[in-house]
């Protein structure tokens, strides 16, 4: 199908042949840079992680996902669970665009658990279209065997206060009351976040904005996200036209931002805190989302991926893949992200490091000690390769010379100032992403690498082990 033709963004899943889905997910499943331990669509695009929640015994993670092609067009709510990050049940589309209020896509946002039942709280648009659009937010209730019901709409679009820029709602719950807090654009172009306040999880009345306390920034806030522990708070959200001239900051079309303060002060709507930092330093990141385990961890996964960029795998009908689960602390007013502890139950072989060392597949976690200077090259024969090295400084990670670029707009290399002296560098590889953890978490970087054929290793002022992961099982 032609996606340029934006009509054809809004073709709908039952209106296209199963030989057109058994086509394009074929392409999919045979293109070498699908990732085999990372969630990944089956066929079509997926972005923003939706819903997370742990509920009934198993941790929930849904998605957007556009069927038809690696581009943004109508979108449904995919479902996946598990247990363990090991063994996954594919359950499907959870959300069809299918209702008057959801037509024009079932957009992001949350779970709120409560007893037996999984709320999720969405923004359905009735029309979305680039310079209009009608967003509400829709309720929806998934019981314990996985039925899910749509409620309608909680809160309808008032275009007084903001632009059709309204999306992506998280709800969170104190004693008896429930707020909502949805990212905006107010008609000053500014990105704001919208408070609602209610005594049911299905009826709201609009506050006003939140002071955040950070002046003009950007023109549209995405995806807030937002969590209370003890006596502070964790917002992170995703604005839209922000940059920097600093060559640490924000370097994406568009990137992710947390801050630790207080709990939000509903009453005066303000948001006390020590200031801002980007959640990540990568090339692909965007939209992460949070909940908490029956552990009581604190989980986080992103969209490993990026808008507004064309990608090497668009000719083959997919597009990006989610983060790796992580749990994340606050450590004073920053966060530090671990990858989640049940992936060590994906390594099934491991070695020492060699200088040059020759891969046996393109899965695989590095556990690395770095001395300064050091260097780390993921190359193929033919000396494609993306750099990752680091000196007394900085941390740099570089693709300006993988096979196949994207978004080189925006700049081929990444830097990011070292927050420690630790010297511990955990690295997962697969296929077409990497995820690169350092100063003890504080500072990760999430891409996309296309190196074909990526076959060797290369280090200098660097040991330590490869352990070789198995992809997860889907029933
Ligand atoms: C962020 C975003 C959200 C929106 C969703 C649509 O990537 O644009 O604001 O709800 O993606 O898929």
């Amino acid at each position: 199908m032609d996606f340029s033709n934006r009509q054809n963004r809004f073709v709908r899943l039952d209106e296209v042949s199963a030989e057109y889905l058994e086509h394009i997910e074929s392409l999919t499943q045979n293109d070498p840079y699908y990732p085999s331990y990372h969630i990944a669509p089956k066929h079509g695009l997926v972005n923003d992680p939706n819903g997370l929640s742990y509920f009934n015994g198993e941790h929930h993670i849904f998605y957007q996902w556009f069927p038809l092609g690696p581009v943004h067009g109508l979108k449904h709510w995919y479902h996946v669970s598990t247990k363990d990050f090991v063994h996954f049940k594919d359950r499907g589309v959870a959300l069809y665009p299918d209702q008057d209020y959801d037509q024009h896509g079932c957009h992001t946002g949350v779970a709120v658990v409560e007893g037996e039942q999984l709320n999720l709280l969405y923004t359905g648009h009735l029309v979305y279209e680039p310079n209009s659009g009608h967003p509400t937010q829709v309720l929806a209730v998934m019981d314990k065997d996985g039925n899910i019901e749509k409620k309608g709409v909680v809160v309808d679009y008032n275009s007084k206060h903001y632009t059709h820029n309204m999306r992506d709602p998280v709800t969170i719950k104190r004693g008896d009351d429930y707020y909502m807090l949805i990212g905006a654009e107010n008609h000053q172009q500014q990105g704001k976040l919208a408070l609602y306040h209610g005594k049911q999880i299905d009826a709201y009345q609009y506050k006003g904005n939140v002071d955040i306390g950070i002046g003009e920034f950007g023109y549209m806030w995405e995806c807030p996200n937002y969590y209370e522990d003890a006596d502070k708070a964790v917002f992170i959200f995703s604005p839209q036209g922000v940059s920097s001239d600093s060559k640490y900051d924000f370097k994406n079309v568009f990137s992710v931002v947390y801050i630790v303060g207080k709990p939000i002060d509903t009453e005066n709507r303000k948001f006390d805190h020590q200031g801002y930092f980007e959640l990540d330093k990568g090339f692909d990141f965007y939209a992460p989302q949070t909940y908490l385990d029956n552990k009581g961890r604190r989980i986080l996964i992103g969209w490993l991926g990026n808008s507004k960029s064309e990608y090497p795998t668009d000719k083959n009908y997919w597009a990006h893949m989610l983060t790796l689960p992580r749990e994340i602390h606050i450590e004073g007013n920053k966060l530090r992200q671990i990858p989640l502890a049940e992936l060590t139950a994906l390594r099934e072989s491991s070695e020492a490091l060699r200088p040059q060392h020759n891969l046996t597949s393109r899965a695989f976690e590095l556990e690395l000690e770095v001395e300064q200077d050091f260097i780390i090259e993921f190359a193929n024969q033919g000396g494609d390769k993306m750099t990752f090295s680091g000196n007394e400084t900085e941390w740099c990670l570089d693709r300006t010379h993988v096979t196949e670029t994207h978004a080189e707009q925006f700049g081929t290399v990444r830097y990011a100032l070292r927050q420690s002296n630790d010297t511990l560098v955990r690295i997962f590889v697969d296929h077409s992403c990497i995820e690169i953890f350092c100063d003890l978490g504080e500072t990760v970087f999430t891409s996309r690498i296309f190196v074909s054929d990526l076959n060797q290793l290369h280090l200098s002022k660097a040991v330590g082990q490869i352990h070789y992961l198995s992809g997860v099982h889907y029933e």
